[in-house]
């Protein structure tokens, strides 16, 4: 037939069985409109992390999907669509800024915005875990990382829910329309927020990069536009799935949930197998500027590739008994966060959100999925995996 298609609702319902047979039959292969998925973790590796494996041509390719607009002049400046040595620039001025004393801070207001989140929650028994604790406790992250006043959270929310569907091949014409005049907004709300910190510096990532360029070229406000745009679109939904995903797996394996709760310590080993087990992020892609080879078989020029770290997360070359969800591996770290040179510039801070989430939740006895997992939807995406709501209950207390 045509191949493996990731918008086959099947697929998007639960991709991992058909990871399992590319996996063993046809790891580097050509798919539905002739775009090359690769699934196996060191060939993954490669695609994600190495600069033969270009994003230009995604970058046009997206272009022309959305059209002109504010959509393509702000994202087109972001470090997902730069190559080198663009991507190296922005790379170098985004990292640093994630200064230690910024991750510390960072650390403590996460504790405590999970914390007070789960509050008034406890008393009621129930919650949506997406709407009520995770996307909140994400939303929260991002907008202090970039300085943004907490009373801007709803704006915040707001227009990257119209933002957010335009990054996806499924995006309609009216996604598409929306996303264009929340964009507008949103980069308007930033010029304004970037000339008060340019004014008075904060405790915050774009007064770090502000304040870490001010000698030589200051930085440009079209720069820290996109950069903030970038973390904003990064780091939010992936978290929020992220959790989602991950309270999931352990809703299914109510033992795993017990060994954590007996020996709390194993709470790191645990983020890093929920984002083995069901990562947020499933794919992302490249285009190739010259023929190249991949563990014997032969890309043409041109081609485009969908790197699937989803997959890669279940190679049994490197996990033993890979569809076990099992805290106690110690094997290799998950594809999750991509590789090489666009590795994950937020990792240590989304690990330090999934620990905050996993670990109130896990103090939460007689965790319970409250709808029938046929009922769970997903969301509608080929990149991005995640339940667009998760009813729990547990048992309240006062
Ligand atoms: C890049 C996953 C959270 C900021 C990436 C990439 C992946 C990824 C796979 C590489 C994309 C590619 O190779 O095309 C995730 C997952 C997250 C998460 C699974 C949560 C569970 C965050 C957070 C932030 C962030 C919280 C920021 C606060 C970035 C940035 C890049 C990036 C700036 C671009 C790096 C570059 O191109 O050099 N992320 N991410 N991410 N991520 Fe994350």
């Amino acid at each position: 037939g045509a191949g493996f298609d990731p918008v086959d609702p099947a697929v998007l319902r639960d991709p991992y069985p058909y990871y399992a047979w590319l996996l063993r039959h046809d790891p580097v292969h050509r798919g539905a409109n002739g775009i090359w998925y690769v699934t196996r973790y060191d060939d993954v590796r490669t695609v994600l992390g190495e600069a033969r494996f270009g994003r230009a041509g995604i970058r046009d390719f997206w272009a022309s999907l959305v059209g002109p607009g504010p959509l393509s002049e702000v994202l087109r400046h972001t470090i997902f669509f730069q190559d080198d040595p663009d991507h190296e620039r922005l790379r170098s001025l985004i990292g640093p800024a994630f200064t230690p004393r910024l991750i510390r801070r960072m650390g403590a207001e996460i504790e405590q915005t999970a914390r007070d989140l789960l509050r008034p929650l406890r008393r009621r028994g129930e919650m949506d875990l997406v709407d009520d604790f995770a996307y909140p406790l994400a939303l929260a992250t991002i907008s202090t990382l970039l300085g943004m006043p907490a009373r801007d959270r709803d704006a915040l929310r707001a227009w990257s829910v119209d933002i957010a569907p335009t990054l996806d091949l499924l995006a309609s014409p009216e996604e598409i329309a929306r996303g264009q005049a929340a964009m507008g907004q949103f980069a308007e709300y930033l010029t304004e927020l970037i000339a008060e910190r340019r004014r008075s510096p904060g405790d915050d990532l774009i007064s770090a990069m502000i304040e870490a360029t001010g000698g030589q070229r200051p930085i440009t406000t079209n720069a820290l536009i996109g950069t903030a745009v970038a973390l904003v679109f990064a780091g939010h939904d992936t978290v929020t799935n992220q959790i989602g995903n991950g309270v999931l797996a352990f809703l299914r394996h109510p033992r795993q949930l017990e060994l954590l709760r007996a020996e709390p310590d194993r709470l790191a080993g645990a983020v890093e197998e929920c984002l083995r087990y069901d990562s947020s992020v499933q794919s992302n892609s490249r285009q190739i500027s010259a023929d190249l080879d991949l563990s014997g078989t032969k890309l043409p020029e041109g081609a485009f590739v969908v790197a699937l770290a989803g997959a890669a997360n279940r190679d049994p070359a490197q996990f033993t008994d890979p569809d076990r969800f099992d805290i106690r591996r110690s094997e290799r770290p998950p594809m999750s966060f991509g590789a090489g040179m666009r590795f994950c510039l937020g990792a240590l801070l989304a690990r330090m959100e999934l620990k905050a989430a996993l670990g109130q939740l896990a103090g939460l006895a007689e965790l319970r999925q409250a709808v029938p997992t046929g009922e769970l939807v997903y969301r509608r995406s080929t990149m991005f995996r995640g339940v667009v709501s998760l009813p729990i209950t547990f048992a309240a207390t006062p």
